[in-house]
């Protein structure tokens, strides 16, 4: 069903994108990176390349690490370790090839990765053996990669590089909905980061605009057999991102009620969307009353003088340029708010405004 409010796993369920899904499929480069704010389908068009491809694929999620704030070595470790053990129950010959790495345990058909100790293995090595091991390709998927900027005790982005430099069968797909987070740990154009001018296939998924909007709709509720006219009330109160239109297409379906449906939409998505940024405040505690101050001032879009005079209202004091900068450096880095064209600073969609106001 069009409005199941899951990741799709099959382009059945999925409504368009088809020209995305394609430019992931092509594996264009050794690096992937699929990019779009929350909730706008990274995961399901991620998951529906993977089937369509049929590749031996490793697929981690990292949003569960989002709430602690970081992830270990051994997080990392522990959720490859179980990815590799369901690709070793299909291809049990992975075995043979992984077996002879360092901090690797065989113990009858699991596999066990030592995540500690100088013995500790090591992801290229693994990479390496995988790539010994495919016949054509083999996928590393990362959801929500940016989280690897609070990765404990480990970076990736070596590893990253030398699979790039190196690795002709191994490609990696990383995801990320605090895009400017993703690009700034890469570091594609810091001459200091090991992944420097490496040129990554990049996909971006934007929210659907209006017409859009009405046809994901239409096709939803076709597929029920619902009949259903409202589409611009809809756009207007909820915007065009697809996880909130399913939801609301799902609730509409439940009790067949426009105004039910809406606002049982928005307080879903308002509900997510201050967990969210709970988790965005947890590493900036000290800032926080300020980072809750520059949301709510920029609700309807404001300047950025605006937004200063707004601060310093609040703590009648002066506040640094260079802490206010700061903090919507940070703000969009997130994909909390966006830059306009007009310099007006604005939350990146429209229930985001509603979760502040
Ligand atoms: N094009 C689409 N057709 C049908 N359903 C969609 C489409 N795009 C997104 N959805 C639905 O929207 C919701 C969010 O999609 P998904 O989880 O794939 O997005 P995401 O970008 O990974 O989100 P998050 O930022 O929460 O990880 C899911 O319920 C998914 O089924
Ligand atoms: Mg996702």
């Amino acid at each position: 069903m069009i409005f199941d409010p899951v990741p799709k796993e099959s382009r059945k369920d999925f409504f368009n994108r088809e020209e995305e899904i394609e430019r992931i499929k092509s594996l264009s480069s050794p690096i992937t990176l699929v990019l779009g704010f929350r909730r706008t389908g990274k995961s399901s068009v991620i998951r529906i390349a993977l089937n369509e491809l049929n590749f031996p694929y490793i697929y981690i999620d990292l949003r569960k690490f989002e709430e602690k704030g970081y992830a270990s070595y051994k997080d990392l470790i522990l959720e490859l370790q179980k990815e590799i053990n369901r690709l070793v129950k299909r291809f049990p010959s992975i075995t043979g090839f992984i077996k002879r790495i360092e901090g690797v345990k065989i113990l009858g058909n699991e596999i066990r990765l030592r995540w500690g100790g100088d013995k500790r293995v090591s992801i290229s090595s693994l990479l390496e053996s995988l790539n010994d091991w495919a016949e054509d390709r083999v996928i590393l998927t990362i959801d929500e990669a940016q989280e690897l900027l609070n990765l404990r005790g480990a970076n990736l982005l070596s590893t990253f590089a030398y699979s790039f430099d190196n690795l002709r069968k191994v490609k990696i797909i990383l995801s990320g909905s605090k895009m400017g987070l993703l690009y700034r740990y890469l570091g594609k154009d810091n001459p200091k980061s090991p992944l420097y001018g490496r040129a990554m296939n990049e996909i971006e998924l934007y929210p659907f605009n209006r017409e859009k909007s009405e046809e994901f709709l239409r096709l939803g509720f076709s597929e029920l057999k619902i009949n259903f006219d409202k589409f611009d009330i809809v756009y207007e109160n909820l915007g065009g991102i697809p996880g909130w239109l399913t939801y609301f297409g799902y609730y509409y379906y439940q009790k067949r009620d426009l105004s039910e449906a809406l606002s049982k939409t928005i307080n879903t998505a308002i509900g997510l969307i201050r967990e969210e940024f709970n988790n965005f405040l947890k590493t900036r505690a000290i800032a926080k009353d300020r980072y809750v101050t520059v949301m709510k001032t920029v609700i309807n879009c404001a300047s950025w003088s605006e937004i200063k005079r707004a601060l310093e209202a609040r703590e009648g004091m002066e506040i640094s340029d260079s802490e206010i900068y700061n903090y919507l450096n940070q703000l969009i880095d997130s994909s909390w708010i966006v830059k306009k064209d007009d310099k007006k600073y604005c939350p990146s969609e429209p229930l985001i405004a509603k979760a502040f106001s």
